[in-house]
């Protein structure tokens, strides 16, 4: 589904993307995992082709993006969306519910919008209201509706519970795994909460200073860690740590 060959991104003094590598198939839920300013945002841009790398090579579907010019992206634009961590700053806040959730297909459906949203349970009058009418929970799945509304293949979430209380994200991680599910989708799954990519992820790639230095099925990686940054990862997640432990007890 995915590609990506020996891609860096520099920006003026930075080297954000130093050489990745990496395969996403189809059907597959792909965890993206790392600290602050590990790369994982900018790998994001670069998959979306919201921005070109500096060197290497993305594909999608088998073509070429890195290198197409905006007027030829199209068909990314429907096949992949993207999900942000910040609903509110990617909502318009003067835009009725139902445009906002239309604004892939370039023209508003009401029947489409009420498909959607019934897909992620919000009620059916939602299309009338604005976005602070809701709460950050439920713009979240404002902004998952509008990202299924052109029926992509494949999702990406960059953060996409990080700005939401604790007491809603499992409610979110779940409504993505189900539509996941649902609409068979490939997921993209980036966070810097290892527990979170446990949960909704088969496979996942740690990355560190734009690099990255394991990969492989959660469950084994989170088992049994290979590279140092990953049980240093593990080991700072007091919350997983006791998850594991209890996992192990209990096998
Ligand atoms: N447009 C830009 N111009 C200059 N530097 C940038 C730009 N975008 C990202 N960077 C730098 O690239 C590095 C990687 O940033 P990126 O946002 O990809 O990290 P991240 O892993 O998503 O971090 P976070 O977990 O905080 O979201 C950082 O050092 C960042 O400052
Ligand atoms: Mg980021």
């Amino acid at each position: 589904m995915i590609e990506l060959r020996d891609v860096h991104r520099r920006y003026d003094r930075v080297h954000a993307l130093r050489g990745i590598s990496l395969d996403v198939e189809a059907g597959q839920r792909f965890g993206i995992v790392g600290e602050s300013g590990s790369g994982k945002s900018t790998l994001v841009r670069l998959l979306a082709g919201l921005d070109r790398p500096t060197s290497g090579e993305i594909s999608f579907q088998g073509q070429r993006i890195d290198g197409l010019p905006e007027r030829k992206l199209g068909f990314l634009r429907s096949a992949l969306q993207v999900v942000f961590q910040d609903p509110m700053g990617s909502l318009d806040p003067r835009m009725r519910v139902r445009d906002i959730i239309c604004e892939p297909l370039g023209r508003t459906d009401r029947e489409r919008a009420a498909e959607l949203l019934a897909a992620v349970g919000l009620p059916a009058d939602s299309g009338d209201r604005y976005p602070h009418q809701f709460s950050g929970g439920q713009r979240q799945r404002i902004s998952i509706a509008r990202a299924l509304a052109p029926r992509p293949s494949v999702l990406v979430a960059d953060e996409p519970v990080s700005a939401l209380d604790v007491s809603v994200r499992k409610q979110i991680l779940d409504l993505l795994a189900d539509l996941v599910d649902r609409f068979d989708l490939t997921l993209v799954f980036v966070s810097h909460d290892l527990g979170v990519v446990r949960r909704v992820c088969d496979t996942v790639a740690v990355m560190r200073r734009g690099e990255i230095v394991e990969r492989g099925e959660v469950a084994e990686v989170y088992d049994a860690p290979r590279h140092p940054y990953t049980r240093e990862l593990i080991a700072a997640a007091p919350n997983l740590r006791a998850e594991l432990a209890r996992l192990r007890g209990g096998a």
